[in-house]
């Protein structure tokens, strides 16, 4: 992909359509074209306090000096995906008089995008809404795919709908900004998508992992088309995931009891890099996946830097919160695990004597 080439690519799911435009620098022919497809909408961007300070100068600006746009922000962070914000910014399009033909823009990261995406399929009972994901994380997993929502106390993500975008455009130029931490994290489910569905894509990063990370030209463009591509195709042939799309929750029964645990100082991406390294054990242990793969496997998470933080948490507390995870039946875990790079399986049971013997064999003590 040159620099002024975009790639599309095609979401279709049984109740929507939608295109994903992927390219460098097209911020603006995007708002461009936003403003010229919904040119009898009010649009509404919501962003948070980072994004917002980072292209104030740039693309905010230019934005609010256009009649029939509004900027709202929130205080950036995963503290704020809450009833709180979501009725601070509902209550403020009410106050503007805005009815069922406006438009919501979600301009950030995973958060904006869920916490925007969720207020879209409320309000006035749903209104249009397009994704512009500006960190590595949205850019590759929450943008597309359509679960919106905000998190309750008694847990993340456990208010919300299935509210596919209209749009998603993915400027990766923003991720010029990011922190280098905010990479490693999206890092994580570039690789995820690699082992559950892309092998090519595994053999490429095996190769290549150091020039993505470093968001060199033609490498990261490759890394977030192909994960996109994986996603996409999951989730044309299970939205809702009642079946397949359950596949692109390995290493997250285990990484979401470590993020939970660690009170969320570890990242989602270190601790699903942590929970794909168990469960590759576990498939490994219960004899679906061959040595030299789970060997492969943990090369890409140790090079990627994914295994550098430890968490220091017992297997037992481990194993606990899995069973009380939002995606377990009455109280029993189910894995999504794989039988080679490339080919996942889920809705695995696995006995807790090996479960526990792999967090034990990753240090969990
Ligand atoms: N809906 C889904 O399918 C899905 C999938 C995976 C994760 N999620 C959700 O996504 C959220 C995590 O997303 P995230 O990691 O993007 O978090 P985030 O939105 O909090 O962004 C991470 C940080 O980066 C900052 N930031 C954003 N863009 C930037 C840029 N271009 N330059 C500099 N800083 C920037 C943000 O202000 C924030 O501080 C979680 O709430 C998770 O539950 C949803
Ligand atoms: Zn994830």
């Amino acid at each position: 992909m040159s620099n002024s080439e975009k790639e599309i690519i095609n979401v279709k799911t049984g109740r929507s359509h939608y295109e994903i435009i992927i390219g460098r620098n097209i911020i603006d022919n995007a708002f461009e074209e936003v403003l010229h497809d919904y040119k009898d909408y009010t649009i509404v961007i919501i962003t948070d306090s980072n994004v917002q300070r980072i292209y104030e100068n740039n693309i905010i600006q230019k934005l609010n000096n256009k009649e029939g746009v509004y900027i709202l922000s929130f205080k950036a962070g995963e503290e704020s995906k809450n009833r709180k914000t979501k009725e601070f910014l509902e209550d403020r399009l009410f106050e503007l008089g805005l009815g069922r033909d406006t438009l919501i823009i979600a301009l950030g990261g995973g958060v904006t995008g869920d916490l925007a995406g969720f207020i879209a399929a409320t309000y006035m009972r749903g209104v249009p809404f397009i994704q512009i994901p500006t960190t590595l994380l949205s850019q590759v997993d929450s943008s597309i795919g359509g679960k919106v929502g905000i998190d309750h106390p008694t847990g993340k993500n456990l208010l919300g709908a299935f509210y596919p975008p209209n749009k998603v455009y993915i400027d990766i130029d923003f991720l010029k900004t990011l922190p280098n931490e905010e990479i490693i994290n999206g890092i994580a489910e570039i690789i995820k998508a690699a082992i559950i569905q892309d092998s090519e894509l595994f053999r490429y990063l095996e190769s290549n992992i150091d020039r993505v990370i470093n968001l060199e030209k033609g490498y990261i463009e490759k890394a977030i088309i192909s994960s996109l591509k994986v996603k996409a195709k999951v989730v044309e042939s299970d939205e809702k995931e009642s079946g397949l799309r359950k596949i692109l929750n390995f290493g997250h029964t285990i990484g979401h009891s470590i993020e939970v645990l660690s009170n969320f100082e570890l990242s989602h991406g270190r601790a699903v890099g942590i929970g794909m390294a168990v469960e590759t054990i576990i498939a490994q242990k219960i004899g679906i996946l061959k040595n030299e793969e789970k060997e492969r496997i943990f090369r890409i998470l140790n090079k990627s830097k994914l295994l550098d933080k430890p968490f220091k948490g017992s297997a037992d507390e481990i194993i606990k919160k899995t069973s009380l995870d939002k995606k377990s039946r009455k109280g029993i875990a189910e894995y999504s695990l794989i039988k080679g790079i490339g080919f996942a399986v889920y809705g695995i049971k696995v006995e807790e004597e090996i479960v526990r013997d792999s967090l034990v064999e990753m240090g969990f003590l």
